[in-house]
């Protein structure tokens, strides 16, 4: 689908920013940095604004959703703004009864287990994405230049939560399913690959610049299990977001990420990433050369050392520049999301040396 004439990537708002030239395989110097989770969590004036206000409903009003999302955008001066919402929304539109319990995570009342539940499961009315375009239509207007990022989950990761109920480990009803009923395990993950199409595309049509697909879970996938039973309906989802498309043709940055997924990197980018979130286990080197150095890369500050002494820090930084030297471009960011207990100033700083640091 063709972005409308107004969209940042059509004026030129946003296209010559790091951001997007980093996704678009073109390294600037210095680089541009994010974090994911950096809207919320650490935030004490996400906190404040939160008060009282169940998370699933501040992701449905437009006003909340715009002050929540430029907070860490204002406070560390970061190159990008992520949505403020969360991978169970789209559950939420279709009309399940999916809460965010505070310290738990997602939870359903009722899982979808059986082949009835299943195909009582409908797409997503255009009207309910209202919240979620408004929201993105005020946010791009602030932020100008400055380009915000759509999300959404892939379908292995939103299907854990929809079929167990809630956040596990070990993931016992989904593992049961693929096993036993791989025809009900389709069903249900093409829906969710389908809906979170419907998700991320609202967010991107009304004015996002790049978009991240997170399959915070795969990794708990071999790779033979990967590929039956969640790569299918991860290029489902990718090849409709690939119809997202400029004035020219060219393709909105779809980044795709997951944790602990070393070994399905190769297998997660053929699905139709254009750039790849790296997590703390790999080098970035390592990953750039399974790419042959073709594909941009984002990552991977680890997590353990933001708590750690300035110049272990700093030196830490350092080394994960130098090892994203060889890919064709390079969005700094964590290895994975900002830990609620943060120290935000360390994230200003973080960013300050970012773009101190030429290359
Ligand atoms: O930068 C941002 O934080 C933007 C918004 C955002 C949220 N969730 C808001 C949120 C993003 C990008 C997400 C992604 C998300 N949500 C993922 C993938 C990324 C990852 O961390 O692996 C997953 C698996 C979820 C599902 C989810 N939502 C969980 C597991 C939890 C509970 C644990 C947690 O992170 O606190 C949530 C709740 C949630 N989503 C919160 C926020 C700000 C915390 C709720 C609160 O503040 O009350």
């Amino acid at each position: 689908m063709n972005l409308p004439a107004e969209h940042p990537l059509n004026t030129g708002a946003t296209g010559a920013s790091l951001l997007v030239l980093n996704m678009r395989g073109h390294r600037t110097s210095p680089l541009p940095v994010w974090f994911m989770r950096q809207a919320g969590r650490s935030l004490p004036e996400y906190r404040k604004l939160r008060e009282g206000i169940a998370m699933l409903d501040s992701c449905l009003t437009p006003e909340l959703v715009v002050e929540i999302t430029l907070q860490p955008v204002r406070r560390h001066g970061v190159d990008a703004a992520i949505f403020f919402s969360d991978i169970v929304i789209p559950l939420k539109l279709a009309g399940l009864d999916v809460d965010i319990k505070p310290g738990v995570g997602p939870v359903l009342e009722n899982p979808v287990r059986t082949k009835e539940a299943a195909d009582a499961l409908r797409l997503i009315d255009g009207d309910a994405f209202a919240p979620i375009t408004t929201a993105v239509g005020m946010l791009v207007k602030e932020l100008a230049s400055t380009p915000l990022i759509g999300f959404g989950g892939a379908p292995f990761t939103l299907a854990s939560y929809l079929i167990e109920g809630g956040p596990s480990k070990e993931l016992p009803h989904s593992r049961e399913m693929m096993r036993n009923q791989p025809e009900l395990w389709a069903q249900i993950l093409n829906w969710c690959a389908d809906i979170t199409a419907q998700f991320i595309s609202a967010q991107v049509v009304a004015g996002a610049s790049a978009l991240q697909v997170f399959d915070s879970w795969a990794g708990r996938l071999s790779p033979d299990e990967y590929e039956t039973f969640a790569k299918p309906y991860s290029e489902r989802l990718f090849s409709q977001l690939a119809l997202l498309v400029d004035k020219d043709g060219v393709p909105v940055p779809r980044v795709h990420f997951g944790v602990g997924t070393e070994s399905l990197l190769e297998s997660m980018h053929e699905v139709g990433a254009t750039v790849m979130g790296i997590d703390s286990n790999t080098d970035l080197e390592r990953a750039s050369a399974l790419f042959t150095n073709k594909v941009p890369l984002q990552g991977n500050i680890s997590t353990e050392l933001l708590t750690a002494n300035w110049e272990t820090l700093a030196e830490h930084i350092d080394e994960v520049i130098a090892s994203g030297l060889n890919a064709p471009g390079h969005v700094v960011n964590l290895g994975h999301g900002v830990p609620p207990e943060t120290d935000p100033d360390v994230l200003t700083r973080i960013t300050e040396y970012i773009h101190r640091t030429t290359t």
